[in-house]
């Protein structure tokens, strides 16, 4: 992992210059995604606390995201500068070059500090043959630029195509939008405070925002901040939490004190979200991944809600090893999907994920579909949700369920939840400033 090794101190200086270890861990973060098929959150929950300076976190993270953007820009350039191209052992050479090409071109930040600090980078990762050869690639793409290349180029074929399958009027815009920096959204605790309260904190403390009139609990910061500077993040008032997340919450509306599964719960997001709007609930989360299950208990902690929750590890689809046989009122099935809705918060999405991927996802989303509606009360609701953009995940997954579930019907929700799929609704990637999500409230006829 990018983040195990310390941050290598070169002989010739006692401390490495300003900036350096930055660009030298987010070559080593981007050798592994890009390289060895590491995921970008995993390298960089290590690779972060290595850093002591707020301002180098932000930017390790821009120059990361920045580089998985704009990729296929930066090694057409490279093709056409080097005579001979890098092999697959110069992983973290090409990864650097690549920092010091976002940071002239995605981040536009002042070519002297961006030279320096990258060449300074190559010597302090071992390459001191090769740092004059990083200079004069930096300083031609300084003088020369990238060449655009059309937003689909960044998409493996194969998604391209399925995209293009799916939404041919919205792929491009889909394309484009999943390049985009997102916007932060928050999300607003209502046992604790309120959002107009939070709206004049925010302003007080200089920082734009705006609400939101698709969510009640949601407040858009457009320029992203570091969470922790935020009024009453660390004492739970607000969570990060994208705005189709906490729609969520609107589509099951429960009513007061019932009995929830949230099935696939990990980090526990939504668990959290509709705690905070009802206390009362009798909530079961559950999760396979015991690891990621952890994570609930520390949303719940942070946000303080979760008293009287129910968190345990078990697999959804295999009822018999966790249910009680008392079926629920409401069931949120919030499932394993491709993730192809949030592209723009996990650009790696488009190096890892592969064809055979999108089947498993649909069988493992079958298989949970039919689990938990035996679990649900006859006149419950269940809601089916994925940040997914792909049909066979959502419109035609829930399709087939209602077509070989005779006791199932479903709910229509209205257009603030995105585009008609028959059953569902789809928001796609940047409408409403938002992640791709999609929707379907299943009802359990009497
Ligand atoms: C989209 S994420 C859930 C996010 C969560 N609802 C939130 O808002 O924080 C999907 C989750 O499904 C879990 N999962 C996958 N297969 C599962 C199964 N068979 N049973 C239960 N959980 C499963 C994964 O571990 C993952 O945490």
């Amino acid at each position: 992992m990018a983040g195990s090794r310390p941050v290598p101190r070169p002989a010739s200086r006692a401390v490495l210059a300003p900036g350096v270890p930055t660009r030298v861990l987010a070559a080593r973060v981007l050798a592994q995604v890009i390289g060895r098929g590491r995921s970008l959150k995993g390298e960089l929950t290590t690779a972060l606390p290595q850093l002591d300076d707020a301002r180098d976190r932000a930017l390790l993270e821009a120059l990361c995201f920045a580089v998985l953007r704009r990729r296929a820009a930066y090694d057409a350039a490279l093709a056409g500068w080097m005579q001979r191209p890098l092999g697959a052992r110069d992983a973290e050479l090409r990864a650097l070059l690549q920092v010091g090409f976002a940071q002239l071109d995605a981040l536009e930040l002042p070519a002297h500090a961006a030279l320096s600090a990258t060449v300074d980078a190559a010597r302090a990762l071992g390459f001191e043959r090769q740092a004059g050869m990083v200079n004069a690639l930096l300083r031609r793409a300084q003088r020369d630029g990238f060449a655009d290349q059309p937003a689909r180029a960044a998409f493996p074929n194969w998604l391209a195509k399925k995209i293009e399958l799916d939404w041919p009027e919205q792929a491009a815009a889909v394309f484009e939008a999943s390049l985009q920096p997102a916007p932060l959204w928050l999300r607003v605790n209502g046992q604790q405070t309120d959002r107009g309260t939070v709206l004049t904190q925010l302003q007080g403390a200089g920082i734009a925002a705006e609400p939101s009139a698709l969510a009640a609990d949601a407040v858009c910061l457009p320029q992203p901040v570091p969470v922790a500077s935020l009024p009453g993040f660390a004492q739970g008032a607000l969570s990060v939490q994208d705005l189709s997340a906490q729609q969520v919450a609107d589509a099951l509306s429960l009513r007061k004190g019932a009995r929830v599964l949230d099935a696939c719960a990990a980090p526990g997001g939504k668990s959290a979200h509709l705690l905070e709007r009802d206390p009362t609930l009798q909530l079961l989360a559950l999760d396979i991944d015991a690891r990621r299950l952890k994570r609930i208990g520390e949303t719940f902690a942070r946000t303080g809600v979760g008293a009287n929750a129910q968190v345990r590890a078990a697999d959804a689809s295999a009822p018999d090893s966790w249910w009680d046989g008392q079926p629920f009122d409401a069931i949120l099935l919030d499932a394993p999907c491709s993730a192809t809705g949030i592209i723009r918060r996990q650009p790696d999405v488009l190096l890892h994920r592969r064809p055979a991927d999108v089947e498993a996802l649909v069988a493992l989303q079958a298989r949970l579909l039919d689990a938990c509606f035996g679990v649900l009360a006859p006149g419950g609701t269940m809601l089916y949700a994925t940040c997914s953009i792909l049909r066979e995940e959502n419109q035609f997954q829930i399709e087939a369920f209602l077509q070989r579930t005779p006791r199932a019907g479903f709910l229509p929700l209205d257009e603030r939840f995105g585009h008609d799929c028959w059953a569902g609704r789809q928001r796609l990637p940047g409408e409403n400033g938002a992640d791709g999500f999609f929707y379907a409230r299943l009802l359990r006829k009497g």
